[in-house]
């Protein structure tokens, strides 16, 4: 009888527990699930992202997303490099994810946030 109290308190302590950890597991940013997903950055399709362990199969038409903060201190140039990159490439054919409404503005600010992590 004793045991079974116990028990019943262990439960449900660890049943009032498992949302926490739910939300400690994941941890990675919005903009991540933005990039990663084929219905909306896709990113994958041609960048390499050499330190997530979890990026793979990617293509290599597009340079390798690396070292983000140092190699664009500015971040407005990184956004608008998303936001359309023809601007700086007129040959470019990453898609122009702003100007072609493919991300809505949000999540290219989310994207931003997670390019700028790695
Ligand atoms: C269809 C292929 C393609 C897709 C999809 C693509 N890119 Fe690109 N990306 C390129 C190419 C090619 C370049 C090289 C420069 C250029 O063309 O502007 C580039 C350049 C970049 C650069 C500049 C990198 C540097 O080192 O100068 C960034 C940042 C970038 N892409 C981020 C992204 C993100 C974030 C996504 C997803 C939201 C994405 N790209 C999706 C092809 C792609």
């Amino acid at each position: 009888m004793r045991f079974r109290a116990f028990f019943m308190i262990g439960m449900l302590a660890l049943a009032a527990s498992l949302p926490a950890l739910a939300q400690k597991a994941d941890k990675s940013p919005p903009g991540k699930a933005v990039a990663f997903s084929q219905d909306k950055g896709n990113c994958l399709s041609c960048h390499g992202f050499p330190s997530l362990t979890d990026a793979e199969q990617t293509g290599n038409s597009g340079p390798p997303i690396i070292a983000m903060q140092a190699r664009f201190p500015d971040r407005a140039a990184l956004r608008a490099r998303i936001w359309d990159a023809s601007a700086g490439n007129a040959a470019s054919f990453m898609p122009p994810f702003g100007r072609h409404r493919i991300l809505t503005e949000e999540e290219i600010d989310q994207v931003v946030d997670f390019l700028l992590g790695l």
